[in-house]
């Protein structure tokens, strides 16, 4: 075993047998519970693409189990809810969609309806299930996940509500089995965790401290994922720009990224999400050097101002961020840039605001994901002085879109009769025949072409920009 595999904690191969055991007793109940065919499954998935690629890994053992998936939660045993508790509104759909559950579970008394994820790893929200939804059978939280074979094992004999929530140290659980949707387009996780505690987020609490896999179990499963046909490989952490600094791998981010962009096969590598503070240089030139890694850069900066950036605990200034992204544009001037931004952090002023404004016009992002701040339990900015009514900051929320929306389309209208290659994702939702896809920059582009061609990559001419969407032709 390496230096860095030693270091880093992982959950015991003796606790991964106990769970493997489950499994095989699991599958004994679920064979006389349902002879006459396999029982159905619904697993749905809120939040980020760490809780997606947490809800493969759980499928990946309920599949071991001997469960199918179903997209229709009436007819399945089994119902999971992996939750996001990120903003207000995320919480709020995942009470309104259990109790929707309600009814459908008085029809179907044995179905079993288990809720997991981010949300549950806060006290109020576990308890508030407890009380109110005594119909939800199980409830299990962020460290849990390779726990699933013995929580639903103790559900399924025992008749009793199971609530698994405590925080532990977090070991990394490795060689779970996991259930991909696609193929072509991958998740691949290589830390979990976050140690930054920005003011207004949950995500430090619900996730615990930063830990990073080992770049030997990283590696091996790109190369897993790669044989499996992978043509995208995104890599997963709150901020992968910290991956390795705990361990004594001396492998950072930069270095894996290479690692990775050496695999042999025609695959691209994208990663999220970049935090502005642990940005180097180092990474961009690695970006810049790879021919691997799609030319996008996802930073989010938060607020264009030096005050709010103090108050959110960000770690760097306007002035920084700046010139991480000229220098990101001098090294590949081709890059497109994407970023988050919160509207209304408690205290900022309209115009603190518009050095948000400022900023956007200045940088020049391909696409923005934009919030209005939503107060989180247990967060430093939750109890922050906050004035500024909701209906203000709304108005100043519509201002930010707009801006953006016209440099999008100004963007986009600059893209017309250049040619890109893009992977083909799907078909469009309008099922007019067309398929849809993303470009390097991750800017979708729908065109014509047969279904065939999904997960491959094709060469797209732009012949059309309607705002912020493309529309092309397949070169031949
Ligand atoms: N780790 C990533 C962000 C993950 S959360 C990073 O630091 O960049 C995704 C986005 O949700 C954040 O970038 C932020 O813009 C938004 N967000 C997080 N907490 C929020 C809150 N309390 N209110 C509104 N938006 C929030
Ligand atoms: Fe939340 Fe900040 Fe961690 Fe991102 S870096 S997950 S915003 S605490
Ligand atoms: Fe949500 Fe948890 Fe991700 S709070 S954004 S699902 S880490």
């Amino acid at each position: 075993m390496s230096v860095s595999a030693e270091k880093i904690s992982v959950v015991s191969p003796e606790e991964m047998r106990i769970q493997r055991e489950y499994i095989e007793k699991i599958k004994t109940i679920l064979s006389v519970r349902y002879p006459e065919s396999s029982p159905k499954a619904y697993v749905h998935t809120y939040g980020c693409q760490g809780n997606v690629a947490d809800s493969e890994r759980i499928k990946g053992q309920l599949f071991e189990m001997g469960y199918v998936f179903t997209e229709n939660r009436e007819e399945a045993d089994f119902v999971l809810f992996n939750t996001c508790a990120i903003r207000e509104h995320a919480e709020d759909r995942v009470f309104g969609n259990v109790g929707a559950l309600k009814p459908i579970k008085n029809l179907k008394k044995d179905m079993i309806i288990a809720l997991c994820g981010c949300m549950m790893q806060q006290k109020h929200v576990s308890e508030r299930i407890k009380r109110s939804y005594p119909y939800v059978n199980l409830v299990f939280g962020t460290f849990a996940i390779h726990r699933v074979p013995e929580l639903l094992y103790k559900v399924l004999r025992g008749g009793k509500r199971v609530f698994e929530t405590e925080e532990t140290k977090g070991e990394i659980a490795e060689g779970l089995p996991v259930y991909r949707d696609r193929e072509f387009k991958t998740w691949l996780p290589i830390m979990y965790g976050c140690n930054n505690f920005c003011s207004y987020c949950v995500v430090p609490y619900v996730r615990g401290r930063e830990r990073s896999r080992a770049p030997e179990e990283v590696i091996k499963e790109a190369k897993e994922l790669i044989s499996l046909g992978a043509k995208e490989i995104t890599l997963l952490g709150q901020n992968v720009n910290s991956y390795g600094k705990n361990s004594l791998s001396g492998v950072n981010f930069p270095k894996l990224l290479e690692m990775i962009n050496e695999l042999p096969g025609n695959f691209k590598i994208r990663f999220m999400t970049s935090h502005p503070k642990d940005c180097t240089k180092e990474l961009l030139d690695t970006m810049a050097r790879c021919e691997k890694v799609a030319r996008h850069l996802h930073l989010p900066f938060q607020s264009g101002n030096n005050r709010v950036l103090k108050e959110m605990n960000r770690g760097y200034s306007r002035e920084k961020y700046l010139e991480l992204i000229v220098y990101a544009k001098k090294v590949m001037p081709d890059i497109s840039i994407t970023s988050d931004i919160i509207v209304g952090f408690p205290g900022e002023t309209y115009e603190e605001f518009k050095d948000t404004l400022s900023l956007i016009e200045e940088v020049r992002f391909t696409s923005l994901f934009t919030f209005i701040f939503s107060p989180r339990e247990g967060t430093k900015a939750k109890n922050m002085p906050d004035p500024v009514p909701y209906s203000e900051k709304s108005k100043w929320f519509s201002e930010l879109l707009k801006v953006q929306e016209r440099i999008a389309a100004e963007r986009c209208k600059g893209m017309v009769g250049k040619t890109f290659e893009v992977l083909v994702e799907g078909t469009t939702k309008e099922n007019d025949g067309r398929l849809t896809g993303r470009t390097d920059g991750s800017i979708n582009i729908d065109f014509e072409g047969d279904e065939s061609l999904i997960g491959e990559y094709v060469r797209v001419k732009v012949t059309n920009a309607l705002n912020w969407i493309l529309s092309g032709e397949i070169q031949k």
